[in-house]
């Protein structure tokens, strides 16, 4: 598959191989010369159309086959190529090579997508946003799959399937499609407590990116650094948007949502294709080993922040976004990331939703992309070399040029093993040495069961205003909610998050009042509020978009 690269033209270059430029001359897929595409053959001037047309029978055959299953989950999505640069080597807490090389710059795609809808829906719903990128380096894909809130409404990855069931429409009647509130939705809210710190940013502004270009992303989960001596450090990754932080507000997203279904597609392509290329700060939250008991929640829950006032979040590299893919199929559609796919320098910890994580993306992707050969599709293919044994399959690419296929063996000269077995041990992926015991069970960790306090940090961390548009939020989401008593013990949850808030909900939605149970926890973080971003306020481009078709966002 090549041999390694050095900067992000690599990628590039081996795209180009793939590139089929339309000619003049049609063809059928086996290269014969087409006379006529308008009329199929038949017999006589009205007689039946024969079985013997295979120019018929293949454009036919192939256009019936052109769908695939679209994701179960990130349905729609928009993409687009870059580079990464490293700002100074992290030797101290990684031996990734694209993370201490500074001269480097590693190729990337980005996908940015919504989580619920299907592949045609609005873009702009009430929704969390995919922001999953892939670094193509000399070590192999690297895959940060993340999201623009910075956790997760589960901690543990079994109850996935359930969740995304609630999320989706209704069974019988495929209703509702948009992001409007539903009774499966908040029924699985009030059933599992641990989704109200998610719930909080889905109700805020957060959940309405004005622009791909101007959203946060988080890896969500504790991964780990490895340095070249073995030692690990916990990591919790920031993308931040140069162009700052900014939303929409809830009647520009209904009206948008009718006058543009493609807006957040359609503001990502033309900045691209105009020069004004997207780029984010990536940033890192660093906690050494030793600390990691030193937090009132557990690193490992996925509900979870780290406060940027307890540990500071420090800028490392740049994303630039600056190539739109030449075809959305091939390339947006057919990328795959998985949390599985990591570098040396980079590990997992034992979060239960990244475990669970890493089994499920391959997974699904074998039945979507057609089996296991859908790495060698150009958009996924690593500009590292590869070389195994493994062999075969629906839609092998390569020609295998050996005569064994079993590693190690001692007959052909290529052995893929032979390197490491003379001790040539640079770029192997190690996997982190960590010491695990323990009673084989079913039970979550008791570190995992606080599940309000952080709500309430958001809730406290707000402005007036963004807490006026969460109970807004609230008020029309679970004014949709049919039955009262899933409304009423969702209150009840508000209740512990704060007691003013869930006063108001009751209020406005026609409810006793509950008894504020907790209001003296989570002391507000600057850090979190849109207030805080550095630009102008977001009311105020409100305005802007509302009033006068606002084009200086950029
Ligand atoms: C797809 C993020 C939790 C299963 C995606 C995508 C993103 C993402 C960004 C879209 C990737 C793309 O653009 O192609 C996250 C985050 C999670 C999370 C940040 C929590 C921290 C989970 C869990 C599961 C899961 C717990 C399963 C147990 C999937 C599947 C897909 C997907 C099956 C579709 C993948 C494909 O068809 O290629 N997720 N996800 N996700 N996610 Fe997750």
């Amino acid at each position: 598959l090549g041999d390694p690269v050095t900067n992000e033209n690599d990628k590039q270059q081996q795209l180009d191989r793939y590139r089929v430029e339309q000619g003049d001359r049609l063809t059928t897929d086996q290269g014969v010369r087409v006379e006529d595409t308008d009329n199929s053959l038949a017999v006589g001037d009205r007689g039946p159309t024969l079985l013997e047309d295979f120019h018929f029978r293949e454009k036919v055959m192939r256009f019936d086959h052109e769908r695939i299953p679209e994701r179960v989950v990130h349905a729609r999505g928009s993409g687009a190529y870059g580079f990464f640069q490293v700002h100074e080597s992290l030797e101290e807490y990684t031996c990734a090579d694209f993370l201490t090389d500074p001269s480097l710059r590693t190729p990337v795609f980005v996908r940015f997508s919504t989580v619920a809808g299907s592949r045609g829906s609005a873009d702009t719903v009430r929704d969390v946003r995919g922001f999953a990128t892939k670094f193509y380096t000399r070590e192999g894909n690297y895959d940060l799959v993340g999201n623009n809130i910075p956790v997760f409404f589960i901690q543990d990855a079994v109850k996935f399937p359930d969740f995304v069931h609630a999320v989706k429409p209704e069974p019988h009647n495929e209703i509702p499609q948009a992001q409007s509130a539903h009774d499966t939705f908040w029924d699985f809210v009030q059933l599992q407590p641990e989704t109200m710190h998610m719930v909080m940013w889905l109700m805020s502004d957060r959940a309405l990116p004005r622009s791909f270009r101007m959203m946060q992303g988080f890896g969500v989960h504790t991964f780990r650094f490895v340095n070249a001596e073995g030692r690990g450090t916990f990591v919790k990754f920031h993308w931040k948007p140069v162009l700052g932080t900014h939303s929409l507000v809830w009647d520009e997203v209904l009206r948008i949502q009718g006058n543009d279904p493609d807006f957040n597609r359609r503001d990502l392509w033309e900045a691209i294709e105009r020069g004004d290329h997207p780029e984010y700060e990536l940033g890192v939250q660093l906690v050494p080993e030793s600390e990691e008991h030193s937090f009132d929640f557990d690193l490992l829950d996925p509900t979870k922040i780290i406060p940027e006032e307890d540990v500071p979040v420090r800028p490392i590299g740049r994303l630039t976004l600056d190539r739109n893919p030449d075809n959305f199929f091939a390339e947006t559609e057919q990328i795959a990331f998985c949390t599985g796919n990591v570098v040396p320098g980079i590990d997992f910890t034992n979060d239960p939703l990244l475990q669970g994580r890493n089994f499920s993306y391959l997974d699904t992707q074998l039945l979507r992309l057609g089996g296991p050969n859908f790495m060698q599709i150009p958009i996924n293919r690593p500009v590292a070399p590869v070389h195994n044994d493994q062999r075969d399959g629906f839609h092998q690419d390569a020609i295998h040029q050996s005569r064994t296929s079993y590693t190690k063996n001692s007959i052909s000269e290529g052995c893929p093993m032979s390197g490491v077995l003379s001790g040539r041990m640079e770029g192997v992926f190690r996997h982190y040495t960590e010491r695990v015991e323990g009673e084989k069970i079913r039970r979550r960790s008791p570190s995992f069961e606080d599940h309000y306090s952080q709500a309430a940090l958001f809730w406290n961390s707000m402005s007036d205003w963004e807490k006026r548009h969460i109970t807004e939020a609230f008020l029309f989401e679970l004014g949709h909610v049919e039955r009262r008593y899933i409304k009423e013990n969702v209150v009840g949850h508000l209740a512990h998050v704060d007691g003013d808030l869930a006063a108001e909900v009751a209020r406005g939605l026609g409810l006793p009042e509950p008894q504020a149970v907790r209001t003296d926890h989570g002391k507000a973080s600057p850090a979190l509020s849109q207030a805080n971003a550095p630009r102008e306020s977001i009311a105020t481009r409100k305005i802007a978009i509302l009033v006068a078709d606002d084009t200086d966002a950029d």
